[in-house]
């Protein structure tokens, strides 16, 4: 079934029904598989895209660009030191001089509360490409990912293990909260994500079969596990929070044991990237024990890390295309 999601920002996928995220994520699939039969779409022909950064980043900016290439868009990177924005012009007066010149914005960088403007002011569809709370694309790719290799996400459980309140283990909670999936964020109780987003989550896996288990005792969490989930114990914006993190959470690390105490053969390992796995970054150079997952389960044939991000392109593509094209 086709629904009419244009115009709509994506900001966080409370804001979408089970129904219209499945949509989305089918449609995914859709142009994937056109990709890979040399199938070009023209979904985004003459459109104009901004693509706002205050972080770095490879695959959210890589995707959003092949994907506007792709489709017939054109692309313009907005960094943070190329505009005015944030230091001489407010989000609401860029948000109206953005929106009057481009068919879309991306954003991604600290504030939520940025990208809510932008949405609000802009008058044109705002797609969220990570901020302190949310980084709602990944989440998408990582269900595709999980689709890929078990079929039907609804009751499949995935065990999300390290900074338990950072962006992407939040989207993951929303997401599987909407999907029906059996979701739980392992962590330290001082990394627990916070409650208001648990019993949002709680409330729309009421309605969906899915279950939300917040805890702190890594066997029970990761016990029949479809996939094990984690993320940079740090993220962007964090970097002087390292050494403490690095105490707190090599007891969650993802490794071959944490594999085990799944009891699923099948069970695959899943990182939205950037990942600390060896000691070849600058970073892991400078702490050797930043490691949130082993080189071994990294590298292993569990690991899907490549294909999820690869899907970020798919995924930012159907976004885009169900929301402007
Ligand atoms: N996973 C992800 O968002 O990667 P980038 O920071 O490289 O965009
Ligand atoms: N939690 C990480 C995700 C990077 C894609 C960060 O915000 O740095």
């Amino acid at each position: 079934m086709a629904f009419n999601l244009k115009g709509r920002s994506l900001l966080t996928w409370l804001d979408y029904t089970p129904d219209e995220i499945r949509y989305v994520l089918d449609l995914s699939a859709q142009l994937k598989a056109f990709k890979r039969a040399g199938i070009r779409g023209r979904n985004l022909e003459g459109k104009t895209i901004a693509l706002l950064f205050e972080k770095p980043s490879t695959r959210t900016r890589c995707a959003f660009v092949v994907a506007c290439v792709d489709e017939g868009a054109h692309p313009e990177y907005l960094g943070k030191n190329d505009i005015q924005f944030g230091k001489k012009e407010t989000v609401k007066d860029t948000a109206r001089v953005l929106g009057r010149m481009f068919d879309g914005i991306e954003f991604r960088g600290f504030s939520h509360e940025t990208v809510e403007g932008l949405a609000k002011y802009s008058g044109v569809p705002v797609w969220n490409g990570l901020t302190d709370m949310f980084h709602p694309t990944q989440a998408l790719a990582d269900v595709l990912t999980l689709q890929e290799n078990f079929g039907e996400v609804k009751g499949l459980t995935l065990a999300y293990v390290g900074d338990g309140r950072n962006n992407v283990a939040n989207s993951l909670q929303v997401i599987s909260a909407k999907l029906g999936i059996d979701c739980r964020i392992v962590s330290p109780k001082s990394l627990f994500p916070s409650e208001s987003l648990v019993a949002r989550c709680r409330d729309v896996a009421a309605a969906t079969g899915a279950k939300i288990t917040i805890t702190d005792d890594v066997k029970a969490g990761v016990k029949g596990a479809h996939a094990l989930y984690t993320d940079v114990w740090a993220s962007m914006g964090e970097e002087d929070k390292i050494p403490e993190r690095i105490a707190l959470l090599k007891p969650y690390q993802v490794n071959e044991a944490m594999f085990e105490a799944t009891g699923r053969k099948e069970a695959i390992f899943l990182h939205c990237l950037p990942a600390f796995h060896d000691l070849n970054t600058d970073v892991s150079k400078k702490f050797p024990d930043i490691q949130e997952v082993s080189d071994g389960v990294f590298e292993g044939p569990q690991s899907r890390v490549f294909d999820q991000a690869e899907n970020r392109l798919h995924t930012i593509k159907a976004i885009m295309v169900a929301t402007l094209g």
